[in-house]
């Protein structure tokens, strides 16, 4: 019998649990590896829902593969670029993603990118460990200021925001760039809107925070990098693609750029030649919102989707 339900990845807790209480019937793949294209199809086919994840990509293929009773695919995620929403609308399918539940605990992620980056956080790790540090030094592992420091958010969305909030606790002055104004941030925090190479040249720490799409992809390329002060850090908890990597690597490795805190890669999990050998990164495998109580609240959520859905009401947080 077909599961009304296939979940495509293993999940921490609360895992399953709320779909079982739910009642409907459950297809879990529990295995922490990403679910082959082949077998995503196969074992959609039929169910009415999916619990998908960032590393799956629902195409239409995969869409008419799972068939005319997929009705809801719910991402675990915030981000949804791993999903096509015309196709999905095309066929009536619902898609929800975890908004809010995990704005703070990214934001926390890019502030600690943007700490460890600046003051050397892992050299400074790598360098005790090794037995090799000799004495206290006045001149060892100098970094960056961050204190008061100019701080520019690119993609003022919530967790954008969160990222802002958090700088003008340093006592930063925040700069920011979005396709819309927003007042109310302008209003708590002091921000200002500014075009994009205002934000670059004028900023010491850039933020990126973005959703990729079309006009996200690549707008950090080599001749933004190349408007950044030389002094400055590039930190992305957003999407790897908003930045040509391969040109970040050679902005880093020139001192165009003093250094970069990276959260998210191009194609994740490969990364550019050359990224990993630099000492003016730091560099996470994608965990932004990886806490335990946020992960739980972003699988409750998730659960929540899928059944609202399937009992035909508006699930909490489609993708509109
Ligand atoms: C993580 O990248 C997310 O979109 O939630």
């Amino acid at each position: 019998m077909t599961a009304d339900v296939f979940v495509t990845r293993q999940l921490p807790e609360p895992g399953v649990a709320p779909l079982l209480e739910g009642g409907v019937e459950v297809d879990y793949r529990d295995d922490d590896s990403g679910c082959p294209v082949a077998e995503l199809r196969e074992r959609s086919a039929g169910v009415r829902g999916m619990l998908t994840v960032l590393s799956d990509r629902l195409d239409a293929a995969t869409m008419d593969a799972a068939g005319p009773d997929l009705a809801v695919v719910a991402n675990c995620a915030v981000g949804f670029d791993n999903i096509d929403l015309a196709a999905a609308a095309e066929r009536g399918i619902v898609v929800a993603n975890t908004p809010d539940v995990l704005t703070e605990a990214t934001a926390d992620l890019a502030w600690a990118l943007l700490m460890a980056t600046a003051r050397r956080i892992v050299e400074g790790d790598r360098l005790v460990r090794s037995g090799e540090w000799r004495s206290p030094s006045l001149v060892l592992l100098l970094g960056a200021p961050v204190h008061a420091k100019t701080l520019g958010v690119i993609g003022m969305g919530k967790i954008g925001a969160a990222v802002a909030r958090r700088g003008a606790g340093f006592g930063m002055p925040i700069l920011y760039h979005n396709r819309s104004r927003r007042p109310e941030v302008e209003a708590e925090l002091g921000a200002e809107w500014v075009e994009l190479d205002d934000l670059l040249e004028r900023s010491d720490f850039v933020s990126v925070n973005a959703p990729l799409n079309d006009t996200s992809r690549h707008l950090i390329d080599a001749a933004a990098l190349a408007r950044m002060r030389p002094t400055a850090i590039l930190v992305n908890a957003g999407r790897g693609p908003i930045v040509d990597e391969v040109a970040l690597v050679e902005a880093l490795r020139s001192g165009r750029i003093a250094g970069a805190g990276l959260d998210v890669f191009e194609r994740e999990p490969v990364l550019a030649d050359g990224l990993a050998e630099l000492d003016n990164v730091v560099l996470m495998p994608h965990v932004g919102s990886a806490t335990t109580e946020t992960r739980a609240a972003m699988v409750r959520l998730t659960g929540e989707n899928i059944l609202a859905v399937l009992a035909g009401r508006e699930p909490p947080t489609p993708v509109r």
